[in-house]
Formats: structure tokens, C-alpha cells, sequence
């Protein structure tokens, strides 16, 4: 049986690539409300294309939220079900002048697919949008249930889903989830991913002044935003880039020793990491290599930073305001409401006599390990051995996907992060790609997933 689905995904490759690249040309920003009806479309999209394979499809909509999209395929009684997540809806694109072709058209480059939303993540849900097609198409069957979550607020931090997850429990009900929103370890090894981190988010704005001042006329009398803004946060980390909000670290699990053995293993060359992204080195919290920090340290990042005068030359001012994005992402266990709270407490601790400092825009998100011993857990590691040829190795990423935390919590299921991307994609930068062979190996690893987790009960 799954020799015929894998012939028919050989055979059916290009019109799969053409069907993805019409998905990708609409520009489905979520972060953007400009783009409300591209989202609907994106949404419509995907519906249609799993109603036509003979899912039974419906579009979920939360108080105004981007629609979920939930399908649902459970004609395999007694199979175990798979619950498979994904989002439709892609990051901005700005800085617009960085791309080298446009961001919503397209094109085949090097074997790679160039576009906003290529690996993150049409692209990627969409291998096993095609792999349950072929299944139908081929044998009028699925070897398990099947389930579609699809979502349109993913990367603008929205909570339709959280709160859906919440109270369809029963309806959301599955033996495991998938999802293909990650990356492969490097070229040619393929990687299973079984921790993310989680996140605190918050905007800080300091108000200073009622109006822009001279600086020469005010300046050293009245505290500077800028000024206040820069020294608060360069308070955030020690002499050793520890994050210093008090209680930061009480609830940080360490790296286990295996888990730092098989990491060291893994071959990861800091020289050509720091290569592949324009730079010659980079600092960070002492003791612990750049794999360990990035993919299992608390780290905190500023996202963006508004002061001052902006326009061509020089304007001699103290500001009235000035505002900064930040974000920490947080391991195991590490509880993101705590940290936030914490956080907010000592930044605000931080701030200078003359100032006003309020926070807006906050986000939590919480981090996740999966068990690596499980069956269905096995299952996958087959299956990407036998479609992309070679063993997966299990990685853990610095990136968050907050749903997974509501799936084990409210579904008391593990994901599979099964990621075909590259950690050179460029998601959420210019000139976004998806590799096309990933794209036609994933359809085929999907399907045989499938085939391997109708042996499991
Ligand atoms: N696909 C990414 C998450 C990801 C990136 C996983 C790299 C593994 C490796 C996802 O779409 C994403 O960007 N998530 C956001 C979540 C945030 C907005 C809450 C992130 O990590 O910044
Ligand atoms: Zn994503």
C-alpha cells in the first residue's frame, strides 16, 4: 500500500510545488490588520484543499481572532489518531529592500522555493496536507485518523488557539500530535527536535519630559529617556551575560550530562555557525558553549528600540520618550507568568527619578521538553530514516511553538516536532526559503509516519 502512495507522490511532485506556491502568494501577515482578508484567504485556502481530499473541514473563529481551521479524517476505528498542527498565517516583511526577489511570488532558486512563508510554515504544513491527499487518492484511506489544526495567529502571539485548545478537549482528542515548524540539524541531517523555549515578552515605554526638550538649554537637569532607557537595559545582564532579574535562574533545570554529550557530539562547528551569519564570534553566558545557549540557556534579547530623532543629520534634543521590545525566552521549568512579573518588578526598580515607565504588549509562552522514549516517538525516527535515507538526530531549538505546552497539558499528548527546514531559511528575515527537496522528501516522510503508527495499536 505505501509503496502505491509513495509512487503517486513521485508523480504528483510538480502539481504539489504549484499548488504550495499559490498558498504562499497570499500575503497572510497576521501581525499587520491591513492583511485581515488575506489571512481569511490564507485560511480558505488549506480548508478547501483538505475538503477536497475528504476531510470534513470547518473554520473556527474566536471573538474576532483569525479563523482555526480544524479538520478531521476518523474512518480508521480502533487506529490511533494523529492531531497534526500547523499555522497559515507568515511574519512581516520588512526590511522590503532586503529581498532579492518579492516576498509573496515565488521563485525556484538552487532547488530552494524563495517566499515569505516557504519553511515558515506552508511549506512545511503542507507536506502533510499532500501526504493524507495521496493516502485518499491512492487507496480512498487514511491507516490512522487523522486530525488538522491549522491556526492564523501564530506569529503574532494571539491566544484564539490556547483558549480553543482549553475547551475542545474532546474534540481535539488524539494519541500524538506532528508538527513541521522546525528545522533539520544541518544539510543532509535530518533531526527530530525535543525541547523549545519558552518566552516573556514586554514592551517598556519611559515618558520623560511633556515635550522634546533642547538638550543644551534642559540637558543634565532633566533625566533623559534615552539615556535611562540605555543604562536600564544594559542592567539586564552581568559581567558574566547572566540575566540579573532576581530569582531568574531558581527554576532553570540544567542540561543533563547525556544531553550535553550528545550535543557535543553532534559536530557543531562554532567557526562556520558564526560564519553563516556575517559574524566572527559572539558572546554569551559564561560557561556554556553557543549550542548550549541557544538552544537550552535563558537568554534575553531586545527586539527593538524607538528614541529620539530618527530623520537625516543631527537634531539636539531630550527626547520626551523612549520605548524597547524585549523578549526572554525561558527552558524548563521556568514558569513565563513568574518570570514576567519578576522582570517587570526589577525594570521598573531600574528606572530613574524624572521618569514614568508603563509596560504594554505582554506575551508569555511556555517552554517545552518531549519525552524521546516513546513509541509514536519511534515511530517518526523510521520514518525519517527510511524517507530522507539517514537517521535523525534529536536536537533541541531556541524557537518557541507555544501550542505544544497546551497539548500536553490539555491533551496529555507529546508532539513530534518533525522539521524539514534548514537553520539557513532566513524565517522571519529576508529572503525566506524552503528547500524543495525537503518539501517532496517531507510529503513522502509524512505518509510513511502514517503507515508506521498503524502498526501501534
Ligand atoms: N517556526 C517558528 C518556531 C521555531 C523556529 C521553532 C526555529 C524551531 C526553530 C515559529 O513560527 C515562531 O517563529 N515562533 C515564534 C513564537 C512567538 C511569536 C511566540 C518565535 O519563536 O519567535
Ligand atoms: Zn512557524
Amino acid at each position: 500500500m505505501i509503496q502505491k502512495v509513495l509512487e503517486s507522490i513521485e508523480s504528483s511532485k510538480k502539481i504539489y510545488l504549484e499548488q504550495v506556491k499559490d498558498w504562499i502568494r497570499i500575503p497572510s501577515i497576521s501581525a499587520d490588520p491591513n492583511y485581515k482578508e488575506d489571512v481569511i484567504r490564507s485560511a480558505n485556502y488549506v480548508a478547501d484543499d483538505l475538503r477536497s481530499s475528504g476531510f470534513d473541514v470547518e473554520l473556527i473563529t474566536h471573538e474576532g481572532g483569525n479563523p482555526m481551521v480544524y479538520a478531521e479524517w476518523m474512518k480508521a476505528p480502533g487506529k490511533p489518531t494523529a492531531l497534526i498542527y500547523g499555522h497559515y498565517d507568515v511574519q512581516p516583511v520588512d526590511p522590503l529592500n532586503e529581498w532579492k526577489s518579492e516576498p509573496f511570488e515565488p521563485i525556484e532558486k538552487n532547488g530552494n522555493l524563495y517566499a515569505r512563508g516557504t519553511a515558515d510554515d506552508k511549506g512545511q504544513l503542507f507536506t502533510h496536507v499532500k501526504a493524507v491527499e495521496a493516502w485518499l487518492k491512492t487507496t480512498g484511506s487514511l491507516p490512522i485518523n487523522v486530525k488538522f489544526i491549522i491556526e492564523g495567529e501564530e506569529e503574532s502571539g494571539g491566544d484564539s488557539l490556547y483558549k480553543y485548545v482549553k475547551v475542545a478537549q474532546e474534540k481535539l482528542k488524539c494519541d500524538f500530535c506532528v508538527i513541521s515548524d522546525s528545522s533539520q540539524f544541518g544539510p543532509g541531517q535530518p533531526a527530530i527536535t525535543y525541547g523549545l523555549k519558552g518566552m516573556a515578552g514586554v514592551e517598556f515605554v519611559l515618558t520623560g519630559p511633556s515635550q522634546d526638550l533642547h538638550s543644551g538649554t534642559f540637558g543634565g537637569a532633566v533625566t533623559n529617556p534615552g539615556n535611562a532607557l540605555c543604562k536600564m537595559i544594559a542592567a539586564l545582564h552581568d559581567e558574566n551575560r547572566k540575566i540579573t532579574v532576581p530569582g531568574f535562574y531558581d527554576d532553570v533545570k540544567d542540561l543533563d550530562a547525556w544531553e550535553r554529550e550528545a550535543f557535543s557530539k553532534l559536530g557543531f562547528s562554532d567557526k562556520e555557525f558564526f560564519e553563516s551569519v556575517g559574524v566572527t564570534g559572539g558572546i554569551g553566558e559564561k560557561g556554556y558553549t553557543p549550542l548550549e545557549r541557544k538552544w537550552a540557556r535563558p537568554t534575553c534579547d531586545i527586539n527593538g528600540i524607538t528614541c529620539g530623532y530618527q530623520g537625516v543629520g543631527s537634531k539636539t534634543i531630550i527626547p520626551a520618550r523612549a520605548s524597547a521590545k524585549v523578549t526572554f525566552r525561558l527552558v524548563p521549568s521556568q514558569d513565563p507568568q513568574k518570570i514576567l512579573e519578576a522582570l517587570k518588578k526589577y525594570i521598573t526598580s531600574l528606572c530613574p527619578e524624572g521618569i514614568k515607565i508603563e509596560f504594554i504588549d505582554e506575551f508569555c509562552a511556555g517552554p517545552a521538553l518531549i519525552n524521546v522514549d516513546s513509541e509514536y516517538m519511534n515511530a517518526a525516527v523510521e520514518a525519517i530514516k527510511e524517507g530522507f535515507g539517514t537517521k535523525p538526530v534529536f536536537i533541541r531549538e531556541g524557537g518557541s511553538i507555544p501550542i505544544v505546552v497546551s497539548f500536553q497539558k490539555y491533551l496529555g499528548v507529546d508532539t513530534l516536532l518533525m522539521g524539514w527546514g534548514q537553520n539557513d531559511d532566513n524565517i522571519h528575515s529576508p529572503n525566506e526559503k524552503f528547500s524543495i527537496d525537503a518539501f517532496y522528501t517531507g510529503i513522502k516522510t509524512s505518509a510513511i509516519l502514517l503507515d508506521r503508527c498503524s502498526k501501534l495499536k
